[in-house]
């Protein structure tokens, strides 16, 4: 097991050159080893993270979500109080800004939650309905937000922890005044909504087989038997390390012989601080036998955790003296874990010196076209388009090539361009901070010449080398 994660922050560069705007990332110099997105897909399977909208801001934590995971679930953003605080008044804010993250990210997302018991408004939680009526507010709930991302969420939590660790019915405002039906109407609004979603109810501490996955076993058997349009199962994962359920391969086989799609969709293994090496290769042990109990069932078709790092997870604010829940440290380095996930993806697991860890562009072919579209005396202007051929997005990009001689760039667009000796580096303005999978940018900029402008060699996208084209 690697014992040394490696950082991978982007550093920024300050700026000096007055016509030259701004700071580019440099990439530190790495061999190619996959992301775990890519692993993912070379499984078939969905690698996904929590994210929170609000900090897509910082670049270092939208890198990183957009670079390892193919997948993923609002972590809050998506909830009944985020969505429909007040009746009919409806926020999409939040929610619209990660489906669109994802969408520039080829991303699938999971759609989590629509009826839940917790993170509900005062106004549903605490109101006296009649069933006639919160079977109303249910379903204007769930057709308008479903509705709003129809096509675009392919999995929805449609009902959340209906039942409570002591395997009964839990006492929620939908329960009181529907009944267990309230899961099954739930469904049928969900279905109605975007017939073509995959439709999922969602519990913790359901990941092993024990009285409480046995309810759900039931309800499953339940709902199915009575022609409820129910499609998968979620098994949180929120788990202590050390201290897995052994069986949960056989816990997933049995939901999956239902015919349920499986996910592990809220994925963390937490320990008490302060971490030691020790503990995080029990934590990777831990994580290493999650992924093999999915990856050994055909119905488990993914893995999320439950944030993107540690500095986000919601663990040290919920379980005292506990955190380090995941697999991406404080400083998005990768832990032991990280690299247990990726071995278990098929991945070398090797943290070794040359290799990238979180966060840093993915692997592929990265094509450069250096067009001159016009140009006179001791002057050109140049269209470059840089083409990501990986399967990954390559976020905040940076652009590296050697100036001919003679040559000096005098102001550009679309682009922030810093000189420094011969290396010019251009990297990406506010709209155009990721490249998507087999997409592309554009950008221009002003050249002197001493004559004749000519091309220049020596193209890389972060660590990787491009062809001219
Ligand atoms: O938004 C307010 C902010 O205005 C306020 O200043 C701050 C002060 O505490 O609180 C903020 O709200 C917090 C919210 O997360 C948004 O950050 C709540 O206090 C906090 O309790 C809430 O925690 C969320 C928790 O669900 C609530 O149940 C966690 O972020 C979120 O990770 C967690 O996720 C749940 C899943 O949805 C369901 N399964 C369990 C999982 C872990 O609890």
């Amino acid at each position: 097991m690697p014992t040394t994660p490696r950082p991978v922050k982007t550093v920024l560069a300050s700026v000096t050159a007055a016509v030259l705007l701004a700071a580019a990332a440099a990439t530190p110099a790495h061999a190619q080893s996959p992301p775990l997105r890519d692993l993912a897909d070379q499984q078939g399977l969905r690698m996904g993270a929590a994210v929170a909208s609000h900090l897509l801001d910082d670049a270092d934590y939208r890198r990183t979500a957009a670079t390892e995971f193919n997948s993923v679930t609002h972590e809050n953003d998506l909830k009944w109080e985020s969505v429909q605080p007040q009746p009919g008044q409806y926020s999409w804010s939040g929610a619209d800004r990660l489906v669109e993250f994802a969408e520039q990210n080829g991303q699938q997302i999971h759609g989590h939650t629509l009826v839940w018991h917790s993170q509900l408004p005062s106004w549903v939680e605490n109101g006296s309905f009649t069933p006639a009526e919160l079977t109303q507010v249910m379903e204007d709930h769930i057709d308008t937000t479903m509705g709003r991302y129809r096509g675009q969420i392919q999995t929805w939590d449609v009902v959340n922890e209906p039942i409570g660790d002591d395997a009964q019915f839990r006492n929620s405002v939908f329960h009181r005044v529907l009944g267990e039906d309230f899961i099954a109407q739930s469904l049928h609004m969900a279905r109605a909504a975007d017939p073509e979603a995959t439709l999922f109810i969602n519990d913790y501490n359901i990941d092993g087989i024990n009285a409480k996955s046995d309810a759900y076993y039931e309800l499953a058997q339940d709902l199915l038997a009575q022609g409820a349009p129910l499609d998968g199962i979620g098994l949180q994962g929120h788990l202590i390390s050390g201290q897995l359920p052994q069986d949960i391969q056989q816990n997933i086989q049995r939901f999956a012989d239902l015919g349920l799609e499986v996910m592990i969709t809220e994925l963390d293994i937490r320990m008490t601080m302060p971490v030691t090496q020790q503990k995080l290769e029990q934590q990777a042990r831990d994580y290493t036998q999650v992924m093999d109990a999915c990856l050994a069932v055909s119905g488990c078709s993914g893995v999320t955790v439950w944030g993107v790092t540690d500095a986000h997870s919601w663990v040290p604010d919920h379980f005292t003296g506990e955190g380090a829940a995941l697999p991406i440290d404080d400083d998005y380095e990768a832990k032991p874990a990280y690299w247990s996930i990726h071995e278990a993806l098929g991945g070398d697991g090797q943290n070794g010196p040359d290799d990238p860890g979180p966060g840093e562009p993915g692997t592929g072919t990265c094509e450069v076209a250096y067009d001159f579209t016009s140009q006179w005396g001791q002057g050109a202007v140049v269209e470059v388009t840089v083409h990501n051929g990986s399967g990954s997005a390559v976020q905040d990009w940076s652009l590296t090539w050697e100036r001919p001689s003679g040559e000096q760039i005098s102001s550009a667009w679309n682009s922030l361009i810093q000189q420094s000796g011969t290396t010019v580096t251009a990297g990406p303005v506010e709209w155009n901070r990721s490249i998507a999978p087999g997409g592309q940018v554009s950008f221009g900029f002003q050249t002197t010449h001493a004559g004749a402008p000519s091309v220049p060699g020596g193209f890389s996208l972060g660590s990787e080398s491009c062809t001219i084209r």
